[in-house]
């Protein structure tokens, strides 16, 4: 076993969790378009040339916000939480948290005031 912890903490800014869960007798991230959000979720982090960078995405179980209005969604370590999200709401969701142009990326203690 290694120990990564101090590596890690250097390297990573946020880890972005998107709930693909599916549960057949409940709401669940899969039936409401969590497959569509992980990719919308993708897509803006490439766009911006910021996928595969600190910020890294997983596609993740249930985090507890199960809805039919859309997935989960949790931002670590920064500790933000949604549900009920569509694909449509990522780019504005993602903005808040990294910036419009994911300037924010790699930066978590530290965020400019005019954007
Ligand atoms: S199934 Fe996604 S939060 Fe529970």
């Amino acid at each position: 076993m290694k120990d990564r912890t101090a590596d890690h903490r250097e390297r990573l800014d946020a880890h972005v969790l998107v709930c693909t869960n599916s549960r057949e007798e409940y709401d669940c991230c899969a039936d409401a378009g969590g497959e569509e959000t992980l990719v919308a979720v993708k897509d803006w982090l490439r766009e911006r040339d910021a996928f595969w960078s600190s910020v890294s995405v997983v596609e993740t179980g249930c985090l507890g916000l199960c809805s039919e209005g859309g997935a989960a969604i949790a931002i670590q370590p920064r500790d933000e939480w949604y549900s009920d999200v569509q694909p449509e709401d990522v780019p504005a969701l993602l903005e808040s948290t990294f910036g419009p142009e994911a300037n924010r990326v790699g930066n978590a203690t530290t965020q400019p005031a005019d954007d």
